[in-house]
C-alpha cells in the first residue's frame, strides 16, 4: 500500500503487515520544513521503524541536526560518542554487537522515544537488523495475559550476565566492553506494559535489560518474560532490514525492541546512532518508572545523558492516566 503524505512529494510505503515502512522523496537534515516533519513523525508512530534510502550525503552533524527535530538529542549514559557529541557507534569490531532483543537503554527511567541508526558501512553479507512491534505483540495477547501483563514491574539493568547472553564473544572483547557499558552501574523498575505518551498504545517493555520481575521467583519471572517476548519475537510482528550503505532508519523506542543479526563474520559494518530523549514511562496504573540504582544520572562529558532530563530519580508521586 502507497499513500501520499501531506507533505508534497514524500511517500510512505509498508514493508511488513504490522511494522516497517520506507518513506521516499525526502532528503534528510536539519532544514525540513515542519509538514514534512510532522508527516515523518506520523510515519514513525503508525510504521513503529521507517526506512530512509540513499541518505548518502548525511554526515554526524547533519545526522544530529535531522534528530533534533523530532527532539532533544541524548547521549548514552555510559558509553563515550564516536564523535565526542552524540553519535553513538554501532561497530562489530568490538564486543558490544547487538544480537540480542533489545529496546534501547531501558535501563534508565526516561529511556530514548527515538533512535536515528545511518549505515556508513555495511558488510557484503548478512548484519540485518530486525524490529519486533511491542504495541502488536501486547494486542494480540489474550485477555488472561493482557491482565497479568498490566500488572507486572520488571527490573531493568546495565549490568547483566555478558557472557551468558553472547557466549560466542571473545573473552577479551567482551570484558573490556562489560567494563565501559557498566561503568556505571543502573537499576531501573518500569511497568512490563506502558501506555505510550503520544499514541496512547499499551505496549510491552522487555528485551534483553530485563534482569528479572518484580516479586516473583527466578523460575516463575523467566518463564513469564518468555511467555511475552515471545509475542514481541514472532515473526509476524517483526520486520528485517538489509542494509545498505546511506540508509537510514529511524523507530520508535517506546513501541519496539530490535536485533542486530552477527553473521557477517569480520566483515566491517559501520552504524552511527543517535538517539532523542524520551519520557518517564507510565504503567496502565498510573505508576511511573523508578530509579532503583544510582540515585541520580551522572552526568556526560557532552550534552545530556539519556534518562536525566526527566530527573530519573524516584517518582515523588504517581500519576493517573486518563481514560
Ligand atoms: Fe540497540
Amino acid at each position: 500500500m502507497t499513500s501520499t503524505a501531506p507533505a508534497a512529494t514524500l511517500t510512505v510505503e509498508k514493508v511488513g503487515g504490522r511494522i516497517g515502512a520506507v518513506v521516499s522523496g525526502v532528503r534528510l537534515g536539519g532544514d525540513l520544513p515542519e509538514p514534512v516533519v510532522a508527516a515523518i513523525r506520523a510515519a514513525i508512530l503508525e510504521h513503529k521503524v521507517v526506512f530512509f534510502r540513499g541518505q548518502h550525503h548525511l554526515d554526524a552533524d547533519s545526522h544530529e541536526a535531522f534528530g533534533r527535530l523530532l527532539g532533544e538529542p541524548v547521549a548514552h549514559p555510559t558509553v563515550p560518542s564516536v564523535d565526542g557529541k552524540y553519535a553513538f557507534g554501532v561497530d562489530n569490531d568490538h564486543g558490544g554487537r547487538a544480537n540480542q532483543w533489545h529496546s534501547d537503554v531501558t535501563f534508565v527511567p526516561a529511556y530514548p522515544a527515538f533512535s536515528i541508526l545511518r549505515a556508513e558501512v555495511v558488510p557484503p553479507y548478512g548484519g540485518n537488523t530486525l524490529w519486533g512491534n511491542t504495541a502488536a505483540a501486547y494486542a494480540e495477547l489474550p485477555d488472561a495475559l493482557k491482565l497479568l501483563a498490566d500488572n507486572l514491574r520488571a527490573e531493568h539493568t546495565n549490568d547483566y550476565d555478558y557472557a551468558e547472553a553472547r557466549p560466542e564473544a571473545r573473552a577479551g572483547e567482551l570484558e573490556q566492553h562489560r567494563k565501559v557499558f557498566t561503568s556505571t552501574k543502573f537499576r531501573t523498575d518500569h511497568p512490563v506494559v506502558r501506555v505510550h505518551p503520544e499514541t496512547g498504545e499499551r505496549t510491552l517493555v522487555l528485551g534483553s535489560f530485563v534482569k528479572r520481575l518484580v516479586g516473583l521467583r527466578g523460575p516463575d519471572s523467566r518463564a513469564i518474560i518468555g511467555v511475552l517476548q515471545s509475542h514481541v519475537e514472532r515473526p509476524e510482528n517483526t520486520v528485517r532490514w538489509q542494509w545498505r550503505s546511506g540508509d537510514v532508519a529511524v523507530w520508535d523506542n517506546r513501541a519496539t525492541q530490535h536485533y542486530g543479526v552477527d553473521d557477517s563474520g569480520d566483515h566491517a559494518r559501520t552504524l552511527r546512532r543517535v538517539t532523542i530523549d524520551g519520557d518517564v514511562p507510565v504503567g496502565v496504573d498510573g505508576r511511573r518508572s523508578v530509579l532503583l540504582e544510582p540515585t541520580s544520572v551522572p552526568e556526560p562529558t557532552y550534552g545530556i545523558a539519556s534518562g536525566a532530563s526527566t530527573d530519573g530519580k524516584v517518582a515523588e508521586e504517581d500519576i493517573s492516566v486518563p481514560a
